[in-house]
């Protein structure tokens, strides 16, 4: 049963809107109260009312994070919604090799915004070691970002459980990951080569970003879901300024920008092109 009244709910939707962009409709009631059950039987506050006073009146960047990783969802896969994945060894790392496409020198610059645990990251570095022909002479680059403090730390550490990578081809597995032993023997950790690729950050979305790009590449996936119309067309449009001509960006493929005012190109569903 709910424990949140009407009003408390709209409060926390009041706070995750202005500062985070989420959308939280009344349909994520029944969630938003739960986890908020379970985080304040482990905190000093009373009550939800005296929980929500203090976020209102008295917190800091801190707290707000804290309720921030509370509100978000963090669900994430390596090599998840793999067309995307696909499309970029079709139609950007295969042309580049055989000099159909040119990019800025060798610069190659992707950014995966809303990175959660580090899997979409990572897997962007891995496929581009593996599909960039004599990648040795590009200089590729991932940037890695998210607001959830737990999701970073997870992503910094680059450790999974051994079923995240169950479906990878062996070989990838092999060359990309190191087995954990001992305690750790149900768990992999992403190798040194791949880690070395891929820069994390803390990013709000809704903010300003502290990078001018451009990028070749941005991965902006399943996280569109949470924002509203206008924040989602905000938010494609300040992305479409900071690619390259040609630049590519995939969305979830639950989203999608049709509706929005936009100067992308739609090259197939949840991919576009600037
Ligand atoms: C479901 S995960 C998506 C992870 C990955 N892109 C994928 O598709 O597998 C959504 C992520 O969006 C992040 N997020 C939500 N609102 C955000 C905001 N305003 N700024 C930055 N990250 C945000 C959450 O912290 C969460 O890690």
């Amino acid at each position: 049963m709910s424990t949140l009244a009407p009003s408390q709910f709209e409060k926390i939707a009041e706070i995750a809107r202005d500062n985070w962009g989420l959308d939280l409709t009344e349909r994520k009631e029944k969630l938003v109260s739960n986890r908020l059950a379970k985080f304040l039987r482990k905190s000093p506050f009373e009550d939800v009312e005296a929980y929500l006073n203090h976020l209102e009146h008295e917190a800091d960047d801190a707290d707000m994070l804290a309720f921030f990783d509370l509100l978000s969802t963090n669900v994430t896969s390596f090599f998840r919604e793999s067309q995307h994945f696909d499309y970029l060894e079709r139609e950007f790392y295969t042309p580049l090799a055989r000099g159909n496409l040119t990019t800025r020198g060798r610069k190659i610059r992707i950014w995966s915004a809303a990175c959660s645990t580090g899997p979409e990251p990572y897997s962007l570095a891995m496929h581009a070691m593996e599909h960039l022909t004599n990648y040795e002479k590009w200089d590729v680059k991932v940037l890695a970002t998210d607001l959830a403090t737990s999701a970073l730390n997870e992503a910094k550490v680059a450790m999974y459980p051994v079923k995240m990578v169950e479906e990878l081809p062996e070989k990838m597995v092999k060359k990309h990951f190191l087995r954990g032993t001992g305690e750790q023997k149900d768990m992999v950790k992403v190798a040194a080569h791949i880690r070395e690729m891929v820069t994390i950050r803390r990013l709000n979305l809704m903010e300003s970003w502290p990078f001018k790009g451009p990028f070749e590449v941005i991965f902006c996936r399943n996280v569109m879901i949470y924002f509203d119309k206008p924040t989602r067309e905000r938010l494609v449009n300040r992305m479409y300024d900071l690619l390259s001509p040609g630049g590519i960006l995939a969305i979830g493929s639950a989203e999608t920008l049709s509706g929005l005012d936009t100067k992308f190109q739609t090259v197939q569903p949840s991919v576009y092109v600037r």
